[in-house]
């Protein structure tokens, strides 16, 4: 394993540093030696040279070591960071998909409910019609105790509005029920194994799963190819892809709208379509744009521009490690300070 390897090398380059210590400790302690006992000026001279040579050799070793060092704790950190996420999204991917479970229960038999009281509201709106019309056939008295009675209920409102407070319900059951189901999907239990899918679905659940992330200071369209085929991927993490380049975009745009009292909005939109031998995804944003000093950074292991809280600088490089490393894809962007910036992501299609 990767963290093996790391901590193996860590390993090693200690003892060789110390190793090196010790040599210039001996070289330093025989250059002593050497001027106490009593040897010519240009001997001294021509030891000193040689040790200053080698100690240039020498510092200039531990120099590469020390880096050989520093990018091994980097790469251990960032296997540490990523086996942590790992953990943690598998966790709240469990709950989540616990929580969908218990939520479809509820909103399954209210959903039939809200179709049987549908069908009622229907009935009763028939009686109280046809009560209207035996309403002109009956007797003056009759008929004036019968309409107090409707009056009183109110049921010329009732009628209008009952339908109607139906209709929102059964819409609100229906928006309950898809984010429920793409909840089940998003946190779909990873498996070792690729599956064919159509990056089209992921992309709406992710998008679904995420609107609490965009809605406040985005707009979102997308432009998905109807006929996109299949590719090999892994639906989980290509998810987290998605969800990590969304939610970089909905900060970007957050950090050009600033404080936005009047409630602006920016967009975002989303697209496939098939290019060569590529299923391509874009995602666009109108943010702030990646300042050109920072654009070769970006992918870098905790590179980030957020503050504490907001940012940890894993997203695209977890992101980039998962397109080109799981999938022989790529994942690169173009970007206009000030204007925006999109994210490109090209799947192989399955040979
Ligand atoms: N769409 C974007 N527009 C502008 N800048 C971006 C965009 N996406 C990423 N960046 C810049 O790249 C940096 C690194 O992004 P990355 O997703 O790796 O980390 P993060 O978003 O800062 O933190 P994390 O994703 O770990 O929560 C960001 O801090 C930001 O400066
Ligand atoms: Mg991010």
């Amino acid at each position: 394993m990767i963290q093996q390897d790391d901590k193996a090398t860590i390993v090693k380059l200690r003892a060789k540093l110390t190793a090196q210590q010790k040599t210039i400790d001996a070289l330093m302690n025989a250059a002593e030696e050497r001027t106490t006992a009593g040897i010519s000026p240009t001997e001294l001279l021509a030891h000193n040279l040689n040790l200053e040579r080698v100690v240039q050799q020498k510092t200039e070793s531990l120099k590469k070591q020390g880096e050989e060092l520093r990018q091994a704790l980097l790469n251990l950190q960032l296997t540490q960071a990523r086996l942590l996420q790992a953990q943690k999204l598998e966790s709240v991917g469990q709950l989540a998909a616990g929580i969908a479970h218990e939520i479809n229960t509820p909103m399954q038999f209210i959903g039939t409910n809200m179709e049987f009281l549908e069908e009622a509201s229907r009935g009763m709106s028939l009686i109280t019609q046809s009560l209207q019309k035996i309403l002109a056939t009956i007797p003056e008295m009759m008929a004036q105790e019968l309409q107090a009675i409707l009056d009183e209920a109110d049921w010329e409102y009732l009628m209008q509005e009952v339908p109607l407070a139906i209709k929102q319900s059964k819409n609100g059951i229906s928006r309950v029920t898809s984010i429920v189901q793409a909840m089940k999907e998003f946190s779909h239990p990873s498996s070792k194994e690729k599956e064919n899918v159509v990056v089209n679905k992921v992309i709406e659940t992710t998008v679904l799963i995420a609107r609490n992330e965009w809605k406040y200071v985005a707009n979102l369209t997308t432009d998905l190819a109807g006929d996109l085929p299949p590719v090999p991927c892994h639906i989980d993490e290509l998810g987290q892809v998605i969800l990590n380049l969304l939610i970089n975009a909905a900060h970007a745009i957050g950090e050009k709208l600033g404080q936005n009292p009047a409630g602006d909005k920016g967009e975002i939109h989303i697209s496939t379509k098939v290019v060569h031998s590529f299923v391509e995804i874009r995602i666009r944003d109108t943010g702030s744009g990646i300042p050109v000093e920072i654009r070769g950074r970006i992918f870098d292991p905790f590179f980030t521009t957020k503050g504490v809280g907001r940012g940890t600088g894993q997203g695209l490089t977890i992101s980039h490690d998962v397109i080109t490393e799981k999938h022989d894809g790529t994942l690169t962007f173009e970007t206009e300070e000030g204007v925006g910036t999109t994210f490109i992501i090209h799947l192989p299609l399955a040979v």
